[in-house]
């Protein structure tokens, strides 16, 4: 057997990784953050810019509610409507993530470049009121990562009960979003509701077309559609799993390109596994325990590893309604199945066991 040498895989790895330089011509194209000169126009987009612009208009807020699956382009679509917009200084935005501030106060004090810490939420806005006399559009990115603490999102009562007829733009993953929300709020927002579908594989393969076209010295026509393709197929068209295939392919295409996605898969998937909250890590143990993935079976898993781990459980309407969250960020597949002649509800895992158990591990024991 061929020893192995250190020494010589680490300079032939250089070696590649060098040529990879030369392949790339601008990586900021692969970056998530990246705001492209022109986005994929898609008629879900249609519905926001109009809102935008009757508000202009009237300054009569309309309110709009983003729903749609992870990597559907709901954060690019708002951050490229409020380029366009603000460039010509025709109405002034905030944009905060939710996930990085997620309560009302963290989101004024951070729009503000304050700290929370002493002061009431009322101070807070009218110091930002203050600052900023202009309307408002208020863009609120993954809405649903508010803390529980702030289940009645003040701040949205602020924005729509103000004076000043600010406007907000919610954007959010979680298809079952407005059923965590308050009657109450629900009427003050009167929000149009704006469903963003996921991409299929033509689409996604114009996005990578783009990103190639700016990013890499040559556009590999194949490997993109293969990409495209394997995204519907394995990953709910999250088009964050195609870009960084691509570019992990551009870097090493010697390796082959199956390798590459399932890479990709895996570390968007422990991004993703990082950021469940504890209930819906407890429903993927139960389904882990329940390989013929009967929703029902598992429904009573759940209940037990529940309450093993000191977690009250959700009902079982509830339960059911939040697979259609796990569903959207890729994590399983939810398909009917006809037994016996009546149709009965199977979710298929498509997250990596491992990646989970570990997580768990480090969550609960
Ligand atoms: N229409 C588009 N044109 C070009 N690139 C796109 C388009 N839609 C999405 N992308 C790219 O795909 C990636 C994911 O998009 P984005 O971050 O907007 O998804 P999202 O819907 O906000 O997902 P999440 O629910 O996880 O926040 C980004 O890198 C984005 O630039
Ligand atoms: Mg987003």
């Amino acid at each position: 057997m061929r020893k192995m040498d250190i020494k010589k895989y680490l300079e032939d790895k250089q070696s590649d990784l060098e040529k990879s330089k030369a392949r790339i011509t601008n990586s900021n194209v692969f970056d998530f953050n990246y705001i492209p000169e022109k986005p994929l126009m898609r008629n879900e987009i249609k519905p926001v810019i109009d809102a935008l612009l009757r508000y202009q208009q009237t300054g009569i807020a309309n309110n709009v509610l983003i729903l749609g699956s992870r990597g559907s382009g709901k954060s690019l679509a708002a951050k490229y409507l409020m380029k366009l917009l603000s460039s010509k200084n025709q109405l002034k935005f905030a944009y905060v993530n939710c996930r990085h501030h997620n309560t009302s106060f963290k989101i004024l004090a951070h729009l503000l470049g304050l700290r929370a810490r002493g002061r009431t939420l009322d101070e807070l806005w009218h110091l930002f009121t203050d600052a900023n006399p202009d309307k408002t559009v208020f863009i609120l990115d993954e809405i649903d990562l508010i803390n529980d603490k702030d289940k009645h999102l003040d701040i949205l009562y602020l924005i729509s009960r103000s004076d000043r007829n600010d406007m907000a733009i919610l954007l959010s993953n979680n298809p079952k979003f407005t059923n965590t929300l308050d009657e109450s709020i629900k009427s003050t927002l009167q929000a149009e509701l704006v469903h963003f579908s996921s991409y299929n594989a033509f689409e996604i393969g114009q996005i990578l077309t783009d990103r190639a076209k700016t990013g890499l010295k040559f556009l590999p026509e194949e490997e993109i559609s293969q990409i495209a393709a394997m995204t519907v197929k394995n990953s709910n068209s999250d088009v964050r799993i195609a870009i960084k295939a691509l570019l992990l392919w551009a870097m090493e295409p010697k390796v082959s390109l199956q390798e590459h996605f399932e890479k990709a898969r895996r570390d968007i998937m422990i991004e993703i596994l990082k950021d469940l909250n504890s209930k819906n890590l407890l429903i993927l143990k139960a389904a882990l325990s329940q390989k013929d993935g009967y929703v029902k079976d598992i429904y009573h898993s759940y209940r037990q590893i529940s309450t093993q781990s000191g977690e009250e459980p959700w009902s079982y309407v509830h339960f059911y309604s939040n697979l259609s969250y796990l569903q959207s960020l890729g994590l399983i597949i939810m398909v009917s199945t006809k037994v016996h002649r009546t149709h009965t509800n199977r979710i298929q895992m498509t997250f990596d066991t491992e990646l989970f158990n570990s997580m768990w591990q480090t969550r609960f024991e």
